[in-house]
């Protein structure tokens, strides 16, 4: 199988993309896969998970490290560095098996040719270290200047955050130490550079920045190699290494190994698809690199580790996209990604009580502690400049049901009640009790409604009764009773403590009546469910005909302007989500119909669109139309194109939640992975070149083998 991404040469345009598609990490931190000697202009960074700062009126966001990477060569007194520099040839490598980056530049001087190469990884293996291999020669006698070091002066979308960096050196051994300024946390940064070779050194430290300086005469043909290790450390993550200690080769060793174990259980082969085997696998090792491992109390951001957009905050995305991955291949993942969830609750109290309701209302952009990092005004308005109102933050209600269907999924996969014990009932709760307290009630009806809320289509704002939302509101009500019956029959401490706090008798009397009497969206004469109250009505353009109406490319679709917001247009799937979580609830013919009205009518304006779109194709048996769609998400970092913009906000970057979608439709779309009677079963959808499928599952702390075909499959015990 091809484990490499490659590509052949430089284009400063493409920086940002490569920044993205090149992105190695260990879910401490992601290293943008931009060159050794790129600065903060061309978005190097080495992103901080679950350490955030806000700089003055800002946004908070989270915190790029000091770059423990930067070098550049000099010959002969003149400095070669991309994009300045063009470069004769340019390789850029991902080995994306042994998370291995590499590079191979080529200048031509008057005199002759320089090569610079350099291999580096973020260890997976000893989370807090970064190293460095890096060689230069040329085919010319000359003086040679390697400088490499620290650099202080970082990339921030809105920085800076250090307000204090101290600079330091003993005995080669440089340290920039950054405190930030609103909460005082500190990024401690090192490094230690190995040269064998005969050479002057010199450290220059300044107020941002430690950089030796390693001279020598070259002679042709000779390649000079220095070794750096690397380390940084945070709050989140602080077990650090003595850098001058230990050797490049011995932690690539370490770090081989250890992405060895990763993917002994987690790469999926799909027999007579190489393009689609190498898309996703390719998604898993973006899932790998941002998974908190051997850490508490964070989470994956919406962009993963690939920089700041979107603030570094936790979404939806994490329980709706990506937990299922980690359930089914490495548990204690998807364990700290719900303890996140609960050692947040307060932070979800907080801002239910900001808005006058009971129980937890989780951030929809959610940073350390659960503090909302949304703000009111969230999108900028391309023609005046101004920020826009959104409702992102206060109306995205069905986030805290996302955590509690999170929970459900943990729990169903791997049995592990005590989750209830530990903090996820009360969660549980407190989310159904933000619910029954937004509940409302027409005078002459027998139904309960949510009105005024944003479906995850978020083009349409202040909708009433959205069908995706109601739906996840009920399974947060039923929820929420068998956890109260799970406490008391196995956990009875618990059941007590919660019962003096809630009453849980009258709380589960209340959870049945909202669960059995809130309004749920049944499929009309047509068999359509429809999105929101009065979505129907709306003018039926298409997508075509709507974008054909903006009048700057970079304007927003949606709110109280937007060219989507008086149509039928959907920026993502709603309707069709909830469809994909409820299916066996419905005849396959009415799966169909809604899938045929709503795709054409969707912008697919979200990554995490066409993979819900997949699985319910897979659901209604059409393995030819779920192909195409899982392709797109599978393949989001692939390529160039997406959407970057939103307003006049940059949010590019890696789209985890579409990777983690690509392989719940891969696993349980096409391989038709379900749980059927407390154990494994699959009933396969392949597309028609697809021979079969092999791959690992961890299901109730047990691992299997699945051998998918055309006809069925095998699961066995490993
Ligand atoms: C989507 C949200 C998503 C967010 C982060 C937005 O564009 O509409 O559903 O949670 O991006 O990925």
């Amino acid at each position: 199988m091809n484990w490499i991404v490659q590509t052949n040469e430089y284009k400063k345009d493409l920086v940002p993309h490569n920044g993205n598609k090149f992105l190695t990490g260990n879910g401490f931190f992601g290293v943008r896969g931009t060159m050794e000697e790129t600065k903060k202009d061309n978005m190097c960074a080495i992103n901080l998970a679950g350490v955030y700062d806000r700089a003055g009126d800002g946004w908070r966001e989270s915190v790029n490290a000091p770059n423990v990477l930067y070098t550049v060569v000099e010959v002969d007194d003149k400095e070669y560095a991309l994009p300045e520099a063009e470069p004769k040839s340019h390789e850029q490598i991902l080995d994306f098996y042994n998370a291995i980056h590499k590079r191979k530049t080529i200048w031509t001087t008057e005199k002759g040719e320089i090569t610079v190469e350099a291999e580096r990884f973020a260890s997976m293996a000893n989370q807090s270290v970064i190293a460095l291999k890096y060689s230069v020669s040329t085919d010319y006698d000359c003086k040679i200047r390697i400088k490499s070091g620290i650099d202080g002066d970082v990339w921030d979308i809105n920085g800076p955050h250090f307000v204090k960096l101290e600079v330091s050196e003993n005995n080669g051994v440089k340290t920039v130490v950054g405190t930030t300024g609103e909460k005082s946390h500190i990024v401690t940064a090192k490094e230690y550079i190995k040269a064998d070779f005969n050479c002057d050194r010199k450290i220059n430290c300044d107020s941002m920045s430690a950089i030796e300086e390693i001279s020598f005469d070259a002679k042709s043909g000779e390649i000079y190699t220095i070794e750096k290790v690397a380390s940084v450390i945070a709050p989140v993550f602080s077990e650090d290494i003595d850098v001058s200690r230990v050797s490049y080769d011995e932690l690539k060793n370490a770090h081989i190994k250890a992405w060895e174990k990763i993917w002994d259980i987690s790469t999926v082969e799909i027999i007579g698809d190489d393009e689609a085997m190498y898309a996703l696998n390719y998604s898993i090792y973006h899932l790998n690199i941002i998974a908190p491992r051997n850490m508490d109390n964070v989470s994956i951001a919406a962009r993963g580790l690939s920089g700041q957009v979107y603030k570094g905050a936790v979404f939806w995305d994490t329980e709706m996209f990506m937990i299922d991955y980690f359930i089914h291949t490495d548990p204690a993942v998807a364990k700290t990604l719900i303890d996140y969830r609960i050692d947040t609750l307060q932070g979800a109290r907080n801002k239910a009580k900001e808005y006058g309701l009971e129980g937890a209302y989780y951030a929809w952009e959610s940073q350390e502690g659960g503090f909302e990092g949304c703000s009111d005004y969230n999108i900028t308005d391309v023609f005046t400049k101004r920020p826009m109102r959104t409702y992102f933050r206060d109306k995205q209600y069905h986030v805290s049901a996302a955590v509690v269907y999170g929970i459900c999924k943990y729990i169903d996969a791997t049995g592990d009640t005590s989750v209830f014990e530990n903090g996820g009932a009360e969660a549980i709760i407190e989310c159904a009790r933000m619910y029954r307290s937004l509940l409302l009630k027409r005078a002459d009806s027998k139904f309960y409604e949510v009105r005024d809320v944003v479906g995850p289509d978020e083009y349409h704002e202040r909708v009433s009764n959205n069908a995706y939302t109601n739906k996840m509101v009920k399974l947060t009500f039923e929820t929420a009773i068998d956890a109260i019956k799970t406490l008391e029959n196995e956990y009875a401490d618990k059941y007590n403590e919660l019962d003096k706090k809630y009453d849980l008798k009258t709380l589960e009397e209340r959870f049945k009546d909202s669960a059995e009497n809130i309004l749920i969206k049944e499929p009309d004469e047509r068999g359509l469910i429809e999105q929101f109250d009065g979505y129907f009505n709306l003018e039926d353009a298409t997508v075509d005909e709507v974008r054909s109406r903006l009048l700057d490319p970079k304007e927003y679709w949606g709110g109280a302007y937007g060219v989507a917001s008086d149509t039928q247009v959907l920026k993502q799937a709603d309707v069709v989500a909830m469809l994909g979580i409820f299916g066996n609830e419905y005849d396959k013919e009415i799966l169909k119909k809604n899938f045929d009205y709503y795709e054409p009518r969707t912008e697919h304006g979200s990554s995490l669109s066409a993979c819900m779109y997949s699985l319910l194709a897979c659901q209604i048996g059409n393995a030819e139309i779920a192909y195409p769609l899982f392709m797109k998400s599978a393949g989001v970092d692939l390529k160039p194109g997406g959407k970057e913009w939103m307003g006049l906000i940059y949010i590019g970057g890696t789209h985890p939640a579409s990777e983690g979608g690509a392989w719940i439709v891969a696993v349980k779309g096409f391989a038709g992975i379900n749980i059927e009677n407390g154990k494994l079963n699959c009933n396969p959808c392949l597309p028609e070149k697809w021979q079969g499928m092999k791959f690992k599952l961890m299901f109730m702390d047990k691992l299997y083998q699945v051998e998918i075909n055309k006809n069925g499959g095998n699961i066995t015990e490993v």
